[in-house]
């Protein structure tokens, strides 16, 4: 059995609308196998993330950027988990800026992190977006996460059936209340519940998903072993396992 460490991100300044989506495709989650699945959620509130300055001295130096704020962290985060769930409140039609900073950073400093060698990280990527509106912007949001789990050769993958498309997405019924969706949730409101059944099922998928990758990767070792765009997913879970046992 291998462990799967799941990385929940709530790119909202606030812990409010995405944070309550992301616990329950976090709980989602743990729901695959309790004993195995390791769930991490991580807030932006409070945390500082500037933008990329386009100075390309990651690529010199070994992935450091330059920019010392709470990226470095984060960073660390995204590199060992094996499932990243975005969760974000949707911001003029598209992803919050702290998060898109955030984004930038991390593919341009992979880029010196492993070498020029764009390794095949393997990791399964899953997305919720929910916003006031009903049409405000939900769909640009996950089809953004969609091109970013591309680059950065990782996997979308959605939740189950009608209720999730290309993921989790919801609305507040034009409240910007921290805590409208708990409220309409409790209320039984018929859209809120779709979102955190979309939510979990993101959570759930994800998990699944990537427990099928790992141990797939591990069984098909032998034939990748010399790869180098396969060495740090297959070190990773070497490492993981000397220390399982
Ligand atoms: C700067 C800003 C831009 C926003 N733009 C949109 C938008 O384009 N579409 C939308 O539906 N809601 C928009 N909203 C509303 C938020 O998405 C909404 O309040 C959301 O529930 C906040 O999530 P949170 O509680 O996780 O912060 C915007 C809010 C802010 C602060």
């Amino acid at each position: 059995m291998f462990t799967v460490k799941v990385l929940g991100i709530s790119a909202s300044p606030r812990k409010g609308n995405s944070w309550f989506l992301l616990d329950h495709a976090l709980e989602g989650a743990r729901k695959v196998d309790a004993e195995n699945i390791v769930t991490q959620a991580y807030s932006f509130r409070g945390k500082k993330m500037g933008p990329c300055l386009s100075c390309f001295k990651c690529v010199e130096n070994g992935g450091e950027c330059i920019v010392k704020d709470d990226f470095q962290e984060l960073r660390e985060l995204w590199v060992d988990a094996d499932v990243v769930l975005y969760s974000v409140p949707v911001y003029h039609m598209g992803i919050p800026g702290q998060l898109k900073c955030f984004i930038d950073r991390l593919g341009n400093s992979s880029v010196g992190y492993y070498n020029f060698v764009t390794p095949r990280r393997m990791k399964i990527i899953g997305a919720i977006s929910q916003g006031m509106d009903l049409y405000g912007g939900q769909e640009s949001c996950q089809i953004f996460f969609l091109a970013h789990a591309a680059l950065m050769n990782c996997m979308a993958v959605s939740g189950d059936g009608t209720n999730s498309y290309i993921g989790a997405g919801g609305w507040t019924r034009l409240s910007l209340e921290h805590n409208a969706m708990e409220k309409l949730y409790s209320e039984g409101e018929r859209d809120v519940q779709i979102a955190v059944k979309a939510a979990a099922s993101v959570g759930q998928r994800t998990s699944e998903v990537a427990m099928m990758v790992k141990a797939g990767l591990h069984v098909h070792q032998e034939k990748f072993i010399n790869d180098p765009r396969y060495k740090p997913i297959l070190e990773k879970i070497a490492r993981e396992r000397k220390c399982a046992s």
